[in-house]
């Protein structure tokens, strides 16, 4: 028995006709932080989205905290505990900061919801602050903070990240990493995607790169970042 939270196996995704996962196989294992890394179109949101239950799969297995989920439907993925924060953030525009924040929680049934919103929104003031005001005014580091937030209201097991620091000021990049840090240091399960190779391999401590469906390299997080590969293909430049 290994203590894997979550393991894939040989997972084939397809889009009609285009084969976007050929077999990935990886895992993740207890309170560790994983980063799968791998260019544009490598199939690294594919693989979160048939993990998530957002897509299905049409071969391979998702076997998450010893449970095969493989084909759930995103809803119940959730609420076992498997939770993605998209990318591209897809916080609801038109709903305040908190009805998204409620939204989080939708497949809970304790009495603590309340009080997780509340200590989230006193980690982040200036969600606090506006709480009360449309989700879409809000600046693009206050968003991915709320699509965060609104991850960690389903009180995740394990947290799925798919380009946390996209399109993000480094001011930012950095407070969305540093926030990542504290998650680790609570002990929080991370699955962490990345096109910011060089910060993603020094948070993570294991590391798949992903090209053209298929992993291709793993290793810890410093073995990749002295790796000539993958300085030459994803470290160049100056990220
Ligand atoms: N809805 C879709 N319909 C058809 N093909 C798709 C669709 N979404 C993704 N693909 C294709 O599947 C492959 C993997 O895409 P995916 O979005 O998983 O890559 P990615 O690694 O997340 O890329 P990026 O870094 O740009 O986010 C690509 O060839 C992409 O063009
Ligand atoms: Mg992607």
């Amino acid at each position: 028995m290994s203590d894997a939270l979550l393991t894939v196996e040989n997972l084939q995704t397809n889009y009609g006709a285009i084969r976007a996962l050929k077999g990935v196989s990886f895992h993740v294992d207890a309170g560790a932080t994983v980063t799968l890394i791998g260019a544009n179109g490598a199939g690294k949101s594919t693989t979160l989205n048939t993990i998530s239950g957002l897509l299905k799969p049409a071969a391979g297995r998702v076997v998450f905290n010893g449970t095969d989920i493989t084909g759930w439907r995103a809803d119940r993925v959730t609420a076992a505990g498997l939770v993605q924060v998209p990318e591209g953030r897809e916080i609801l525009a038109p709903l305040t900061v908190a009805e998204n924040l409620e939204l989080g929680a939708y497949t809970r049934h304790d009495k603590e919801v309340a009080q997780d919103m509340a200590r989230i929104l006193a980690r982040f003031p200036r969600l606090a602050e506006r709480r009360d005001q449309q989700a879409g005014s809000l600046s693009g580091g206050e968003q991915q903070m709320l699509a965060i937030g609104r991850a960690l209201m389903a009180r995740p097991k394990l947290l799925m990240l798919d380009e946390p620091s996209m399109g993000l000021a480094p001011v930012l990049v950095r407070d969305v990493f540093d926030f990542i840090a504290e998650l680790q240091a609570r002990g929080t399960t991370i699955l962490l995607v990345e096109q910011n190779a060089r910060k993603a391999l020094r948070a993570a401590g294991y590391a798949y790169v992903l090209e053209n469906g298929l992993i291709t390299q793993e290793g810890t997080g410093e073995e990749l970042l002295q790796d000539a590969r993958i300085v030459e293909a994803y470290l160049g430049s100056g990220h």
